[in-house]
């Protein structure tokens, strides 16, 4: 080793000894009697005191030529500091040295590295290898590398097998985007990445393995937002033989471990919400229950009083921003102008204030007298102090549009509690989904999640099919989807009837899952699982609403890697070899 300690070890117990620690330079200072080096690798830093007449001229002199970042080894004596420093580990003591290497120059880097930096997003992002010598940066690693080893010991306790499923699978036309791969050897035809490995895991359960799980890479080509990466990594599982109680108490355990052993804290019971109820509740299906703020539906209130925006549109409903009624009508306008913007759509929104001695003002005060004002208030349980805020509209656009304003009032108001933890799952999802746009049915999960048996007969009339309800549920904390899952199909027929109502004729299921329907004639078992978002997982557990943060080598919003410089053309020769045309301009 080219050091004997490392610069977060050393303490008053080593005191007169002489050691070697090795590091990059954090900052050197020169007081004239006295300078300073701090010494930094992952594990601390460590200060080295260089004092006028003490310490060799020579040392001094080479301290004069030391940089930021340049690599250093340090061989010297641990002494107790004067002033001691008690919020670093090694705050008690100090190097006096008696030789200094330098390992390796440094440029100077291009932002400062230390806790909080003077490095904008992009610039971090192209020299990502020094923003993981941050602090911040590096601490979110660790965790990330914490969770992984809990999971692992919790999931090897409970039987699970750590199986690796291919990387270069099958492009599949349900789901989002694939990301393909050109086979040179097989010209014309390509691999896709996975987006999962949903079929393999299903096939391992017909193989017997009967648990597994794998902390693996997925990766989809959609839209980038903070909780989405083009590449991402599942904590991805299966069993078989089991029902959908036994998965969510089983993976309720492993989210309770996990919070147990890296935060210490006892995590609640899971409380169950169906689908249909977090529509009506929250107008979303990952509702933030940190916070209640639930929508009352007004069109029993709002209609039949000449206010033609209310009249006119089929649902009217509102949300109770507590404590708001001072928001000053410059707030309101501006929250006016934030539900107007196209990411949110809401055309308008109506306000009304319970004021102190509860009467009610309002933006429509003219269509609603104080006693239809005081119905309203009623009906939102309001009380003196509260803002009333209400949209209308479309009754699908207009839930959608009053989540994000409930959520963002709930931001606003102080709600969303970093140190909190909200948890719920979602249960009883729709099996299909309406594409408008295609004019067919989609799987809401996947097309291999099993519609609940008592509402199979509803499959049979096109009437009832959008009612189908599936043995799906999702895991949602703090309103953050974290993990989602199903019990599969295990019936050739039940998988044949399936694919045909996503509109497959039989020959494009064969050719596409041919594989799956095969393996389900040779005795599969009943089986379910679901796959928990690791990145997402990590990001609640650091407190941050981005997962890029801790991802080591992350993409940027337009899915580039600016380190690398990825993705980039590749040659003509190599097109050619792959049996691609040649790029316009090519040879
Ligand atoms: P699903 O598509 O719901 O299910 O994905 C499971 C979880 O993965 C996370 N996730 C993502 N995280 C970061 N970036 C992305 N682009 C991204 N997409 C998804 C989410 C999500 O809840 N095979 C099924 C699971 C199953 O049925 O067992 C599946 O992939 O946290």
């Amino acid at each position: 080793m080219l050091r004997t300690h490392t610069c977060g070890e050393l303490r008053p117990d080593h005191i007169g000894q002489t050691v070697t620690l090795c590091g990059w330079v954090q900052r050197t200072r020169d007081k004239g009697s006295i300078a300073w080096i701090d010494l930094r690798d992952r594990y601390g830093l460590t200060q080295i005191a260089l004092e006028e007449g003490v310490e060799a001229d020579s040392l001094r002199e080479q301290l004069r030529h030391l940089g930021r970042e340049f690599v250093l080894s340090v061989t010297g004596v641990v002494q107790e500091r004067y002033s001691k420093n008690d919020k670093m580990p090694t705050g008690a003591i100090e190097i006096r040295p008696t030789s200094l290497e330098i390992l390796n120059p440094a440029k100077l880097p291009p932002f400062l590295i230390e806790d909080d930096t003077d490095g904008g997003d992009d610039l971090r992002l192209k020299y990502r290898y020094l923003d993981l010598r941050r602090t911040p940066v590096r601490n979110n690693l660790m965790l990330r590398h914490k969770l992984a080893q809990a999971v692992r010991r919790y999931l090897d306790g409970q039987e699970f097998i750590e199986v690796e499923t291919p990387v270069l699978i099958k492009s599949t036309p349900e789901g989002a985007r694939d990301f393909v791969v050109p086979s040179r050897m097989n010209p014309g035809e390509f691999y896709a990445l996975p987006q999962s490995p949903q079929t393999f895991k299903q096939l391992l359960m017909v193989s017997g393995f009967d648990r597994y799980f794998q902390i693996v890479k997925c990766f989809r080509d959609e839209d980038l937002r903070a909780d989405r990466q083009p590449e991402f990594t599942q904590i991805d599982c299966e069993m078989s033989f089991v029902t959908q109680e036994d998965i969510l108490n089983m993976f309720e355990g492993l989210v309770r471990y996990l919070f147990k052993e890296i935060k210490d804290l006892d995590f609640p019971e899971v409380p169950r919400m169906t689908y249909a109820e977090a529509m009506h509740r929250f107008g979303n299906d990952k509702p933030d229950v940190r916070f209640a703020m639930e929508f009352v539906e007004l069109n029993d209130l709002a209609k039949g009083h000449g206010f033609p925006v209310f009249d006119n549109a089929p649902w009217v409903a509102g949300i109770n921003a507590i404590t708001s009624a001072a928001y000053t009508r410059k707030q309101i306008d501006e929250l006016m102008e934030w539900v107007k913007r196209p990411q949110i759509g809401a055309t308008g929104l109506v306000y009304a204030r319970v004021e102190a001695d509860g009467v009610v003002k309002s933006s429509v005060d003219k269509f609603y007298p104080q006693e239809e004002l005081q119905k309203w208030k009623t009906a939102f349980n309001a009380n003196p102090g509260d803002l009333l805020l209400l949209l209308a509209g479309d009754e699908n656009k207009t839930r959608k549009a009053l989540s994000e304003l409930r959520l963002e009032m709930g931001r606003r108001l102080g709600l969303c509690d970093k140190n909190s933890f909200a948890p719920l799952w979602v249960v009883d999802f729709p099996l299909l989904e309406f594409g408008e746009e295609e004019n067919r049915y989609f799987a809401m999960h996947h097309p291999f999640t099993s519609p609940k048996p008592e509402d199979l007969a509803l499959l049979d009339s096109p009437e009832t099919i959008g009612q189908v309800r599936a043995n799906a549920y999702d895991l949602v904390i703090n309103g953050v989807e974290i993990g989602g899952g199903s019990i599969r199909i295990h019936d050739r027929a039940v998988q044949a009837r399936m694919f045909s109502l996503l509109g497959f004729t039989d020959e494009e299921a064969q050719a596409q899952f041919g594989f799956l329907l095969d393996a389900f004639e040779y005795g599969a078992p009943p089986h379910g699982g679901l796959a928990l978002g690791f990145d997402r997982l990590c990001s609640l557990f650091g407190g941050s609403d981005s997962i890029r943060d801790f991802i080591a080598f992350p993409k940027n919003n337009s899915g580039r890697d600016v380190m690398i410089d990825s993705p980039s053309p590749i040659s003509d020769a190599q097109l050619k070899e792959l049996s691609i045309a040649t790029t316009v301009g090519g040879k």
